[in-house]
């Protein structure tokens, strides 16, 4: 095996990296080896500070990081791992990989066409180990709470990031304990903790029933929080924007746009981004847009709740979110009514121009299809990208000329319920309150066809088909 690359300029300044409060405030410090999830000054939200500016040669991070991509080392193979300048470990530190990242981006001409836009560029983060773009924080989380000395790793989830730590907890040999919402998650996603030897507890109560338990659980000291408040977990997923940038050849595209459930994802691409910027190696930001579902968009609604007002986007930093008290969707990935990161997504959001809007039901669905179309896939909460920015386009916040990233979090596996019943016109939403479904009319239907075992009977349909 190839000796791992090293970056002759890099010095080891990560060992100085902290734990700090974002709370504009506030701002306090906190040793990078302290079990914490929030400020113990003031219970604000924490990020990790690498201090970057200090790095003597930035630039030449481009080229190793290129390097190491065509190496066979572990830390080198991994998407990760490969950008280990930029996370809060030493150069020794006990990795937990399964060689995470390395995710491909894919030209999508029909998505591009569905959304009005003249290309359309799809980062595929469920071309993860696990299938979602989970992964790569949980090597991350996974890594410190190795470090850490912990016996148990617990998360809250709607099914990836479950399946995800299962999954590097076996691999590192840590005890693994899932909250999911009972019968909220696909059925897929639990068989994944299942097989990945996590103990899996069915909570009766949403997602946010979930996370608020891991908060009271954070207190018992061997077990480790493995959610994104966790800032080593935003750390692993920052990598995903400094992998997208090697691949776009450091052309930075105007816009990237994920989806919004507990809201890490967006935190750590807009971290990603402004760590770039701050080391010279992008010269702007993307505009970081942000799609939630329509019967599950706290943010949203704040977003266009100020945009609306005659303050504006000014003190939207100081705005309190109102939580959904019972959130709806079919996307139940991001069925989330009180997103935890909501704040840190906020700042990246508003410091990158971007925006946050909700997209319906049925939107939702049919661009779901189009990507299945494109012969990628995706699972139902990663097509709120391409939706949104289909959203974005008609709204003109979005150019047609424009460069735009959807970022696709999950495989089309993931909830392949979801898929057959749209294909089969059985889709619909829950009842609501008043006890009325929401059927889904998809307008890209594709079900199976019954035929005869019969040479005669197959030819007849392909040719009224071809
Ligand atoms: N897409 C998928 C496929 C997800 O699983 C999630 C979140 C999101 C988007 C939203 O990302 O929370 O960082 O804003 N899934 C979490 C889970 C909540 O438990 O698997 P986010």
């Amino acid at each position: 095996m190839n000796a791992p690359l090293q970056n002759p300029h890099h010095r080891p300044s990560t060992k100085a990296a902290v734990q700090k409060c974002i709370a504009a405030d506030c701002g306090a410090s906190h040793g990078i080896t302290e079990q914490i999830y929030v400020c113990r000054k003031c219970g604000g939200p924490l990020e990790i500070d690498c201090h970057l500016e200090t790095f003597p040669d930035p630039a030449s991070f481009r080229q190793i990081w290129k390097m190491r991509a065509a190496s066979q080392d572990p830390r080198d193979r991994s998407g990760v791992w490969r950008h280990r300048e930029v996370l809060p470990f030493e150069d020794h530190a006990p990795i937990v990989t399964l060689f995470e990242g390395n995710t491909p981006i894919y030209g999508a001409p029909k998505c591009a066409r569905y959304a009005g836009l003249r290309s359309l560029t799809l980062k595929h983060q469920g071309n993860n180990p696990t299938g979602s773009f989970k992964d790569t924080g949980m090597t991350a989380a996974v890594t410190q709470a190795v470090i850490l000395g912990a016996r148990a790793v617990v998360c809250a989830s709607t099914g990836n990031t479950a399946a995800s730590l299962a999954a590097y907890a076996a691999r590192a040999n840590l005890k693994c304990v899932v909250l999911l919402p009972e019968g909220q998650t696909s059925p897929a996603k639990i068989a994944q903790s299942m097989d990945y030897g996590a103990i899996i507890l069915e909570v009766a109560g949403n997602f946010d029933d979930c996370m608020r338990l891991t908060h009271e659980l954070a207190d018992v000291p061997w077990i480790y929080i493995a959610n994104s408040v966790n800032p080593f977990r935003i750390e692993g997923q920052k990598t995903v924007a400094y992998e997208l940038m090697v691949q776009s050849d450091w052309k930075v595209p105007d816009h990237v746009v994920v989806p919004g459930g507990n809201m890490g994802n967006s935190s750590a691409m807009g971290k990603g981004f402004d760590e770039m910027r701050r080391m010279g190696l992008i010269d702007r930001l993307p505009k970081l847009s942000i799609i939630q579902v329509e019967g599950a968009s706290p943010l949203a609604q704040l977003f266009s709740k100020h945009m609306q007002s005659d303050s504006g986007i000014e003190d939207l930093q100081l705005a309190q979110i109102e939580t959904v008290a019972r959130p709806r969707t079919l996307a139940t990935a991001i069925r989330i009514g009180a997103p935890v990161s909501w704040k840190k997504a906020l700042r990246a959001v508003l410091q990158s121009n971007g925006n946050v809007i909700s997209v319906s039901e049925p939107e939702l669905a049919d661009a779901k299809a189009m990507v299945g179309l494109e012969g990628i896939g995706c699972e139902p909460a990663s097509a709120a990208a391409v939706a949104g920015i289909r959203k974005l386009v008609a709204q003109e916040q979005i150019g047609k000329d424009e460069s735009v990233v959807a970022v696709l979090t999950g495989h089309v596996l993931k909830d392949p319920d979801y898929v057959s019943q749209y294909h089969r016109g059985a889709l619909s939403l829950e009842p609501d309150r008043d006890g009325k479904t929401q059927p889904i009319v998809g307008a890209f239907r594709n079900s199976a066809v019954r035929v005869a075992a019969a040479k005669d009977a197959i030819v007849e349909i392909l040719r009224r088909e071809l």
